[in-house]
């Protein structure tokens, strides 16, 4: 069995690191990909990029925040393509705006929306605006990124953490309303990912020994987005390394 049958998806954040890879995975299997992020042109030429290595791909600017471009963007999707099988909540961001991370006593209330904002609000937008198209094909796999911050905290990030664990719980309780619906929904929840695709960076912060590398990532995500994975709905996956495990213990080696 083929893993996508002539699917459709729907990606957000299309243009950043897991994005990027998310998409070029999709299109490497026959997906038809809309390649949404916030920027027109760097989603068109992503797009341009996808399409020249042989895949059926349009770009499109998305700003997860505003209700008005997300439903442009699905009705973007629909025009173009006539259906949306997958939906990848990928947009996020995890810094403060002004690129300093701080505790919670001193993080302003201004920060702490617009994370919460972009991270969980956008996810429930996008996913509120993809569904209809969904019901109509009695079909869905939608695949939300939290994050292990979400999962065990994050020193200096509290809005980004509270925001992930967010999402983490809506996709269980989306899970369990959808699944009537032949739509599942799962997470797929990074540790410390290399910026540099391709590349890994030696880290004693997990048990696996280094950082992941952003196809690794996109890799979780194409198994929760096929056909193959519709028995599975309501899980969120750390793929960290091992971060979340025990601490790591240097002076034992089997
Ligand atoms: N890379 C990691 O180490 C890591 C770890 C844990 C979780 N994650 C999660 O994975 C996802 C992707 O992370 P990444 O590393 O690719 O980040 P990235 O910064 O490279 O990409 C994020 C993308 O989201 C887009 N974006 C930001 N605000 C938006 C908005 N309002 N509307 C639409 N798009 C918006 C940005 O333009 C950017 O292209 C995020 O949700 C992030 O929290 C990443």
């Amino acid at each position: 069995m083929k893993r996508f049958d002539d699917r459709v998806a729907l990606v957000t954040g299309a243009t950043g690191n897991l994005g990027q890879s998310i998409c070029e995975k999709f299109v490497s299997e026959g997906v038809s990909v809309t390649a949404a992020d916030l920027r027109q042109d760097k989603s068109e030429a992503f797009a341009a990029s996808l399409r020249a290595a042989g895949g059926r791909a349009i770009g499109c600017s998305l700003d997860v925040t505003s209700t008005e471009s997300v439903c442009a963007a699905v009705a973007k999707t629909l025009e173009t393509f006539g259906k949306i099988d997958i939906l990848i909540n990928n947009a996020g961001v995890w810094m403060h705006p002004d690129g300093v991370q701080k505790c919670l006593s001193e993080t302003p209330e201004e920060f702490w929306h617009e994370i919460i904002e972009i991270n969980l609000c956008g996810a429930f937008r996008v996913t509120q605006a993809v569904l209809p198209a969904m019901f109509e094909h009695h079909y869905g796999r939608i695949v939300n990124l939290g994050s292990i911050a979400g999962e065990v905290g994050l020193p200096g990030f509290s809005d980004y953490a509270a925001s992930k664990a967010g999402v983490i719980m809506l996709t269980k309780t989306l899970a369990m309303e959808l699944a009537p619906k032949n739509i599942t929904v799962n997470c797929v929840s990074p540790g410390m990912i290399s910026p540099v695709p391709g590349e890994t960076q030696p880290t004693e912060g997990n048990w696996v020994g280094r950082s992941g590398e952003r196809g690794e990532i996109a890799d979780a995500v194409m198994f929760f987005a096929s056909d193959t994975a519709g028995y599975i709905t309501g899980v969120d996956l750390p793929v960290d390394g091992g971060r979340i495990l025990g601490p790591r213990n240097n002076h034992f080696h089997c």
